[in-house]
């Protein structure tokens, strides 16, 4: 006996208001099927089950590397026919699982005892008690207190209505039953829909126990039907990274404003200010830290680096005691060494920065490498770019290089090479030398500079 886990995603999500179908719109910087199918990928030995309909390619083609089996709903019937569509390619003996594409915060811990339910043979509904029911089936009770069934909100009465504990839509059953009891379900009903709900009162006819598990926190299991609501479950994401993130040793100033949007793995007494945005896959070492306003993305950081306020990194590797902005741009493909400082307004491109060098204030470093223990001045800019083709910038081991500088490449500047300020470089220039471009000064004795008439 194994389980089968089909996730339901072929709505069209009208409520969005949206091209993008439902399920590829954004929480955490991933769409919210894909946190549904981390989850179900949680249970290892699962099978999953992704049916789809409302722009099928597309979501399938967004997921191409998922290991799950995706089945084409044609016409959205409802959700007991999505689930019918599934349920050929499931054995008798297995339990099956439904989620929903849409229920993005749902936890494996709460889905677990659920699935336990359908192991011993009966169905398995998750339920809520909500302050606001609106909108979601609740759950019938016969006088005994086990439960009689499920009743939509549009084919309820007004008491049925006054109902709080609703269906989370989460349910859990023996597969060879389901199939039975969805075999014969109808949509004689408001919406004219074949409803999975319907099952609990096929599983009660049939003499099957309906247990409903209470789902520990009422969040985890909201859907999101429209923008209002996809606001809100991003900001519970939110606040969910930021604990993780608080448990496992980081410092948030202000958990309220730190996104994390993807993955991070942190070392020992790391400290992000307010307003961070981690994306990606972000690795920070051992005391580092993070100023205000920060966006990282695929980004590696060494122990000890401090990279402060207002601050761009994207795709880069950051070594050891660094020192970065404020307000600085890495862009892909660059690599800072150990102990090097990036200062204000620099912007740097598939770049290497050796150990210990300087690019302090406003400058364009592209398609370059830098030796160790180099400095560069202000306002130096590697012309790497001819208008069709870019070119590589070396720069060797102690070069100095005087502030505003042009170094128009392809060219070199060998090791201790020191380019006097002002220079436009087209050549390459010695090692060890003093290189310079610069028209002479001249002075106008007795210039006067114009005044304006009163
Ligand atoms: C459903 C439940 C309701 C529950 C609520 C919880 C039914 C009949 N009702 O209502 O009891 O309280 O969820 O959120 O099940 N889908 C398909 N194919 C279809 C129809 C729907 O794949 O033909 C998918 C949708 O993409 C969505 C999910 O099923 O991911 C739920 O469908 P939706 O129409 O949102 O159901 P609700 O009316 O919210
Ligand atoms: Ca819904």
């Amino acid at each position: 006996m194994s389980l089968s886990i089909i996730i339901l995603a072929a709505g069209k999500g009208t409520r969005m208001r949206s091209d993008l179908p439902k399920v590829l719109h954004k929480l955490g910087g991933r769409p919210l099927l894909w946190h549904v199918l981390q989850t179900a990928q949680q249970f290892t030995d699962a099978r999953i089950h992704v049916v789809i309909g409302h722009r099928a390619r597309e979501v399938q083609e967004s997921f191409s590397a998922a290991d799950v089996e995706w089945v084409v709903q044609d016409k959205q019937l409802g959700t007991g026919h999505a689930v019918a569509q599934a349920m050929p390619g499931i054995a008798d003996d297995d339990s099956v699982l439904v989620m929903y594409g849409d229920i993005p915060l749902i936890r494996q811990s709460t889905l677990a005892p659920l699935c336990a339910i359908a192991e011993q043979g009966f169905l398995g509904l998750l339920t809520a008690e909500l302050v606001d029911p609106t909108g979601y089936g609740r759950i019938l009770h016969h006088a005994d207190g086990s439960i009689s069934g499920v009743v939509e909100e549009k084919d309820a009465s007004a008491s049925e209505r006054s109902i709080r504990e609703v269906n989370t839509g989460f349910i859990a059953a023996p597969a060879a039953k389901l199939r039975r009891w969805i075999d014969v379900l109808d949509n004689n009903n408001a919406q004219g829909e074949f409803y999975l709900t319907d099952v609990a009162a096929r599983a009660v006819a049939d003499g099957v126990s309906v247990r409903g598990l209470s789902a520990e926190s009422v969040d985890d299991v909201l859907g999101i039907n429209d923008r209002l609501q996809l606001a809100e479950q991003e900001q519970r994401y939110r606040n969910r990274c930021a604990v993780e993130c608080m448990r496992d040793g980081v410092t948030l100033i202000d958990p309220t404003r730190f996104d994390l949007r993807g993955q991070l793995q942190a070392g020992e007494d790391v400290i992000i200010d307010i307003n961070a945005v981690l994306e990606g896959d972000v690795r920070l070492g051992n005391r580092v830290s993070i100023g205000p306003n920060v966006v990282l993305r695929n980004v590696e950081v060494g122990d000890g680096t401090s990279i402060l306020a207002n601050c761009v990194i994207e795709d880069a590797v950051i070594g050891k005691g660094v020192r970065i902005g404020p307000f600085a741009r890495v862009r892909p493909e660059t690599r800072l060494a150990d102990n090097t400082h990036v200062g204000n307004f620099v912007e740097i491109k598939k770049s290497d920065v050796g150990a210990g060098s300087k690019i302090n204030h406003l400058s364009y470093i592209g398609d370059t490498t830098i030796g160790r223990d180099a400095n560069i001045g202000a306002g130096t800019i590697t012309c790497n770019y001819d208008g069709a083709s870019k070119h590589r910038t070396v720069i060797g081991d102690d070069v100095f290089i005087g502030s505003d500088t042009q170094l128009v490449a392809p060219v070199e500047v060998g090791a201790g090479a020191t380019i006097g300020a002002g220079s436009t470089i087209t050549k390459d220039a010695p090692a060890g030398e003093l290189t310079l471009s610069r028209s002479g000064q001249e002075t106008r004795k007795g210039w006067q500079r114009p005044k304006k008439k009163k």
